[in-house]
Order: structure tokens, then sequence, then C-alpha cells
């Protein structure tokens, strides 16, 4: 999923990213591993959304959105207060249709 979706990707192990999340949400179909959320927390009242994916052959029915507010559900249960993300101009809509408000933000490659 993560292959056909980050032209970037490379095989790598989850565990120590999994190990630094608040909460993550996976979807399956078949057993087969649709989707994906995960979400990072500061230990506050911060968390952060990172690589929302949906499988190519599951896009456009409402997954991804399914899944990013789901994940939102879980960062408050788990005492978040702001959820955060950053995306590219055109995932305007879509993280819109998530629930986020458009704010202010920058981003520093390091
Ligand atoms: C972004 C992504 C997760 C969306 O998943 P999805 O399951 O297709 O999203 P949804 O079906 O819930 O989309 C809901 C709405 O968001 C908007 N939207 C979704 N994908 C979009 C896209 N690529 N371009 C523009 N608008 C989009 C549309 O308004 C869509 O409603 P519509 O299908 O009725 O037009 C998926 O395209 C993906 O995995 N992309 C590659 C990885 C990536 O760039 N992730 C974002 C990281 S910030």
């Amino acid at each position: 999923m993560f292959g056909a979706s980050w032209p970037e990707y490379r095989p790598s192990s989850f565990v120590p990213v999994l190990a630094h999340s608040l909460t993550w949400v996976a979807a399956r179909r078949g057993g087969r591993l649709v989707g994906c959320v995960n979400v990072a927390g500061d230990g506050g009242v911060h968390a952060f959304i990172l690589d929302t994916t949906v499988h190519p052959d599951e896009r456009r029915r409402g997954l991804g959105v399914r899944l990013v507010r789901a994940a939102a559900a879980e960062a408050r249960a788990h005492g978040a207060e702001w959820l955060h993300v950053d995306h590219e101009p055109h995932l305007e809509d879509f993280y819109g249709r998530c629930g986020f408000r458009p704010t202010a933000a920058r981003l520093m490659q390091l």
C-alpha cells in the first residue's frame, strides 16, 4: 500500500515510528492493509496527523475521511485537544471534509 502511494517509499520497519505514536488507525479488506493514518503526540494537548494513506484501488469512496475522523476521535480519547496536519494544496477539500479548518503554518526540512 505505501509503495503504491508514496513514490519515495522504501520498505522499512514501522516499529520505531509507531513506538512514538499517540495512536494509529488501520483499515483492512480481506486481511490486506488498504488504509492507515498515524497520530504523533507531544505528551500534552497537541497531536499531529502523519502519513494518511489509502491504497489506490480503494480511493474516493470515503475511506480516507473515515480513517482521519476515527484517528481524531482516538486522539481526543487520549487527551489531545488540538489536532494538526500539513498537506499539499490539492488536499484542502479532503482535510476540510475531515473536520480541519485552515490556519497559517510553516514547515522546515531538516
Ligand atoms: C489523500 C488520500 C488519503 C485520500 O483518500 P480517499 O480514501 O481517496 O479519500 P476520500 O474518499 O475520503 O475523499 C473524500 C473527499 O476528499 C477530497 N479528495 C480526496 N482525495 C483527493 C485528491 N487526490 N485530490 C483532490 N481532492 C481529494 C474529495 O473532495 C473527496 O470527495 P469526492 O470523492 O466525493 O470528490 C489518498 O488519496 C492517498 O492515500 N493519497 C496518497 C498519499 C497522500 O498524499 N496522503 C496525504 C498525506 S498529507
